[in-house]
């Protein structure tokens, strides 16, 4: 469970960090925000490049400044969109490493949660570490 006092201050650090989008090409900023175990927040946006595919996206760029800090388990996640857009692909399958049973919560502009899920539910299925594992 997350407090609501929590969820509002994930849904405001991802809108500060969408702020720093660099996104000349879509014109779709995007900001997310995780929370690890720690009870430390990191944030991200997504950031572009002329060689297209080599852009990342917000909630990337948020997991990786976590773990590049020692954080490997992500309690929940907030994205923020000027219309309310989902986590991609991508995204989902990076999250279900660090943070399979993370609560989701998929924003907009206006701050308003519009979603509220888990990874685990935006990817059923996940391939997770433990298929590794013989
Ligand atoms: N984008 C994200 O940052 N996160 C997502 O989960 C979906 C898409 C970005 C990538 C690109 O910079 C822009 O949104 C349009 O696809």
């Amino acid at each position: 469970m997350l407090s609501d006092e929590l969820k509002e201050r994930l849904v405001q650090s991802a809108l500060d960090a969408q702020k720093w989008s660099y996104s000349p090409y879509s014109r779709y900023p995007v900001g997310a925000a995780v929370l690890t175990r720690s009870g430390r927040v990191y944030d991200g946006t997504n950031i572009e490049n002329a060689a297209y595919p080599v852009s990342i996206c917000a909630e990337r760029v948020a997991v990786f400044k976590a773990v590049s800090e020692g954080e490997h388990e992500i309690e929940a996640v907030a994205v923020v969109t000027r219309n309310g857009g989902a986590p991609c692909g991508s995204c989902r399958q990076v999250l279900a490493e660090f943070g399979l049973e993370a609560i989701v919560l998929i924003a907009d502009q206006a701050g308003e949660i519009r979603q509220e899920t888990t990874v685990s539910a935006l990817l059923p299925g996940a391939f997770t570490p433990d298929k590794l594992v013989e």
